[in-house]
């Protein structure tokens, strides 16, 4: 059965299994009801989103999640597939994964990729990624899946000639031509292993239009940037957020120092004031989550410092279709 967002009855059965897997993780991530909704209900700028339920005897047992990208990484399709506990082992995640395939097909895209396929946080193993290897995806990249119990105490760490500046939801006029470069240096500097990844050139209207669907998906979100004094230049930027909908779970977004200005203790001097504005703001115990390549070692050694653990490990599959 096709599924669009935009019969809530239909939406509510499909995001009950969706959401009802996450649940299996000892630290389930995952979107809300309607944060989910809009997602698919809306026309967005740099996604749009679908999915497919299986049904049985009336009964919701599996369901796929597909994120077309309409920017960036345009060849390929993001899948989640998840089949409800006592339904497993059935053929149902092929019979969800066939049809997957051909959709993708028909849209002429050429890679069908899982991006987030949470396991053993030393092997990266689970039901899932047993799954892909067994039905021919290859695993293409890891990234660790570490959390931090808030409130901490925060240690702020200025760096001398830059200052710091915040805003919530809507970036200030006067950055957002400098914010969307540094949105785009990140999507171009993020390790991928061999992930297939396209540069997403951010522009003013990309950014206002994420900013519009984040609102209307119901999340907030704290930003701290970090401006070179001397050259007026934006050097680096960290955001944060959550929804009131899992209002125990907050999540780490980017974290970005201009290539410039790296070296410099950026990466600490950004997030620890994002975070003190975060905690303050939430104003109750929470799981902040981040998600980082091991290769990544600067941005492990920040979060490390910062008290982050490993809770788990979420591997990248890749399916050729084409
Ligand atoms: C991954 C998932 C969708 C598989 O659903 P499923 O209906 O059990 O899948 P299938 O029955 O079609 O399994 C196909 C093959 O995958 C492999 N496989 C699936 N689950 C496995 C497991 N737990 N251990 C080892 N192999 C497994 C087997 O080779 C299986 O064939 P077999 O049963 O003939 O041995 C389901 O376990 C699930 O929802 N997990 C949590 C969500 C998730 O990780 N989704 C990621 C997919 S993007």
């Amino acid at each position: 059965m096709a599924v669009d967002g935009r019969d809530p009855e239909v939406f509510d059965k499909f995001h009950a299994v969706k959401f009802g897997v996450r649940q299996e993780l000892e630290f389930p991530v995952g979107m809300g009801l309607e944060e989910s909704r809009v997602l698919m209900a809306g026309e967005h700028a740099e996604a749009r989103a679908d999915g497919l339920g299986l049904v049985v005897d009336g009964v919701w047992v599996g369901v796929a999640w597909f994120d077309w990208w309409l920017v960036g990484t345009t060849d390929t399709v993001d899948v989640e597939i998840a089949v409800l506990p006592e339904w497993r082992r059935r053929g149902l995640g092929s019979r969800l994964l066939e049809v997957a395939v051909e959709r993708a097909r028909a849209d002429g895209r050429n890679v069908l990729a899982g991006g987030i396929l949470t396991g053993d946080p030393v092997t990266g193993d689970s039901a899932g990624t047993a799954f892909a290897a067994a039905r021919g995806f290859v695993r293409k990249h890891a990234e660790l899946h570490q959390v931090l119990d808030l409130p901490i105490v925060i240690a702020e760490k200025p760096v001398a000639g830059y200052e710091i500046v915040q805003w919530r939801e809507h970036t200030p006029d006067e950055w957002i031509e400098q914010f969307a470069d540094l949105q785009t240096g990140m999507s171009q500097d993020v390790p991928a292993g061999e992930r297939i990844t396209e540069t997403v050139h951010w522009t003013p209207e990309l950014i206002r239009d994420a900013e519009r669907r984040r609102l209307a998906q119901g999340r907030f979100t704290y930003a701290t940037a970090a401006v070179h004094t001397a050259s007026g230049e934006l050097a680096a930027y960290t955001q944060m957020g959550g929804t009131p909908e899992t209002p125990d779970r907050l999540l780490q977004y980017d974290t970005y120092v201009r290539r410039s200005h790296r070296g410099n203790g950026l990466g600490i001097a950004v997030k620890a004031p994002n975070l003190r504005a975060l905690q303050a703001g939430v104003a109750r115990p929470a799981v902040l989550h981040t998600w980082n390549a091991p290769e990544n070692a600067p941005m492990i050694a920040v979060n490390d410092k910062l008290g982050f653990r490993p809770v788990a490990q979420r591997t990248s599959w890749e399916l050729p279709v084409s």
